[in-house]
């Protein structure tokens, strides 16, 4: 008994690990916030978190973000409808986040 609760965390640990809802987006306007690609990105679902990564110095963007999307699918649609289109002026890459393991 306890040997089959034991693999069946195992089982769920590996399903996270290889969740894809997080979304990498580049060639970001060197303007854009959070909450514009937070409102971007809501177009194709629940946004749980979106961030444009700055300079720790300037504060400036760096001209690359993250958005997480509530599940695999829409992540998936928003990186289809989203890469490679303009925002802010600027034509943006959105793919799949390589994801990270803690
Ligand atoms: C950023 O700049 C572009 C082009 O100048 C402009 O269209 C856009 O509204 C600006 N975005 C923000 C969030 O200020
Ligand atoms: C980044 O956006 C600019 C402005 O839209 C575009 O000219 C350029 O080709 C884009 N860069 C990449 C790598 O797509
Ligand atoms: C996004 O667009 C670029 C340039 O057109 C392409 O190389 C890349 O494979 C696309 N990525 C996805 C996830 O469709």
């Amino acid at each position: 008994m306890k040997c089959w609760i034991s693999l069946l965390f195992v089982a769920i640990a590996s399903i996270q690990c290889i969740s894809a809802s997080k979304v990498y987006v580049g060639n970001l306007s060197w303007n854009s916030t959070d909450e514009g690609l937070r409102l971007l990105f809501e177009e194709f679902g629940q946004v749980i978190d979106s961030v444009v990564m700055r300079d720790r110095d300037s504060g400036r963007s760096r001209g690359f973000g993250f958005v997480t999307m509530a599940t695999d699918e829409q992540a998936r649609m928003a990186i289809e409808a989203l890469n490679d289109t303009e925002f802010d002026g600027r034509r943006i890459k959105v793919n799949a986040a390589i994801p990270f393991r803690n």
